[in-house]
């Protein structure tokens, strides 16, 4: 579908009732903002411009939204009205209708907003409403009409008793014509409880007019529940997480416990892949075949290969090949990449590091800047000292080099093919390929001393 549409998003609001420093429309949802929802389900209308109204201090919203959509300051939080006012200039040269749409409303589905477009114009109105009756209809403007038509929204501040009563509400979904922004929203007054341009005035004054305005009213309420709280929030969350878990287990993925298990919007996951409980897989996490993540494993923007097992363990930005284990209590941090059938175990971290095929690392050991080549043996409690309080430095460990336990590896540095390194050594200098580099004092042995202690102590008698 595309179409002749402008859609301004209304993201800067204070959002008081969060009792947050964070912008209302930030709050994450299963790792993803809030509003970004709402900008993926306009955004499959295929908008010819696509704006979104922020206040002027909102520097982290800027960074968050997705590409392709332009901002718009609302210098003031003046009321839903003012932020539309906000657009107009940029509406100038587009001719079409213009959609207008809450950031706090992250469970509208793009089918809806289609079929709200599609009442619009065969209906041929001015303006055309989303409508739903929650449960609850507190907190929302209620709709209301003469003789079926919608003169009016009245929010629920300045609502008389017997309207508060009214239990179809107004969703903070909108289409209208151009020119009824421009000749209408000047006209809106902020004399109400709130003190506040409210956008839905618009619906009366368009309606006195004798313009037609129509509602399309929503199949399920859900859709359109608007989060102003944190307990919103959640209620929210359980919606989309149950959306996203069901998706999956219905395209050949087994999800042990849904309750325990957050995939985010944008993860993908292949077929016969297995989630068990407490997993959070976030951001642009992808998932091969037959992989088994969890129990708790947290993932964002991971890459991930075939038939691999995480268990317990955390990793960003880190590409995982076909068939390497990694966990229990792993921590793999960006850059890292573990090649096909390698093993990273327990309390292993690893930092912008590739490890190679078949490789292991699997215990207790830090490799940070490191290029580990195949079929390499990390010995347990091994560390690259590639920082040295002012630079990094990187470390080389070549094909199927074996490094002792508790090496110390004082980067720059090459540990050469094949080579072997002796526990416990900590190694400053290169080692040739194919060779033993051992760094230890000898050992002493002093015959019969335990021996001797032992029989000391018995007649000491103390
Ligand atoms: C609004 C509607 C109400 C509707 C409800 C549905 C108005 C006056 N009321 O109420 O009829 O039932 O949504 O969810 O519109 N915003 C700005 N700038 C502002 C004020 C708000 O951009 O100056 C943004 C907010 O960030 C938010 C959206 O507009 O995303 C709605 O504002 P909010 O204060 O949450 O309105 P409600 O009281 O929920
Ligand atoms: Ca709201």
């Amino acid at each position: 579908m595309s179409s002749n549409l402008a859609v301004i998003v209304l993201a800067a609001g204070k959002g008081k009732r969060m009792k947050s420093a964070l912008p209302k429309v930030l709050h994450p949802l299963l790792g993803e903002p809030q509003v970004n929802y709402v900008i993926k389900a306009v955004s499959a209308l295929k908008p010819k411009l696509l704006l979104v109204v922020v206040g002027k201090k909102f520097d982290e919203l800027r960074e968050v939204l997705p590409e392709g959509v332009k901002l718009v300051i609302q210098p003031q939080p003046l009321g839903t009205g003012n932020a539309v006012s906000c657009c107009l200039p940029e509406l100038v040269d587009f001719s079409g209708e213009v959609m207008v749409v809450n950031g706090d409303t992250p469970l509208i589905r793009s089918e809806t907003l289609i079929s709200l477009f599609d009442t619009h114009l065969k209906q041929g109105n001015e303006a055309t409403l989303l409508t739903a009756f929650p449960p609850d209809s507190t907190g929302y403007g209620r709709i209301i009409r003469k003789g079926g038509q919608v003169v009016k929204i009245v929010e629920e501040k300045d609502a008389l008793p017997e309207e508060k009563k009214i239990s179809e509400v107004n969703t903070g979904f909108y289409i209208f014509r151009k020119r009824a922004l421009f000749n209408y929203l000047n006209r809106i007054k902020k004399t109400n409880q709130a003190g506040e341009y409210y956008l839905t005035d618009l619906i009366g004054l368009l309606v006195a007019d004798g313009f037609k305005v129509g509602a399309l009213v929503a199949e399920d309420w859900r859709e359109t529940a608007n989060v102003n709280s944190r307990r919103d929030l959640i209620e929210a969350q359980k919606i989309i997480q149950e959306r996203i878990n069901f998706f999956w287990l219905d395209n050949g993925v087994t999800i042990v416990n849904p309750d325990l298990t957050y995939i985010g919007p944008e993860v993908k996951l292949a077929r016969d892949v297995t989630i068990l409980p407490l997993s959070f897989l976030k951001g642009k996490t992808r998932v091969g075949e037959g992989s088994v993540i969890g129990p708790s494993v947290e993932l964002k923007d991971c890459q991930i290969g075939k038939r691999v097992c995480i268990s317990y363990s955390w990793g960003e930005d880190a590409v995982i090949k076909d068939e390497a284990q990694v966990g229990p209590f792993a921590r793999l941090r960006g850059g890292t990449f573990i090649g096909k059938k390698a093993r990273v175990g327990t309390f292993v971290e690893i930092k912008k590091s590739k490890i190679g095929k078949e490789s292991k690392v699997p215990h207790l050991s830090y490799l940070g800047d490191a290029t580990v080549g195949d079929k390499v043996n990390i010995g347990a409690g091994t560390i690259t000292c590639n920082f040295d309080g002012k630079e990094k430095h990187p470390t080389f460990i070549e094909d199927e080099a074996f490094v002792g336990s508790d090496t110390m590896l004082i980067a720059p540095i090459k540990i050469g093919k094949g080579s072997i390194t002796g526990a416990g050594s900590v190694l400053t200098r290169d080692v040739p390929a194919g060779s033993l580099a051992i760094e230890r004092s000898e050992q002493k042995i002093i015959k019969d001393w335990a021996k001797r202690r032992k029989r000391d102590s018995k007649k000491g008698g103390d």
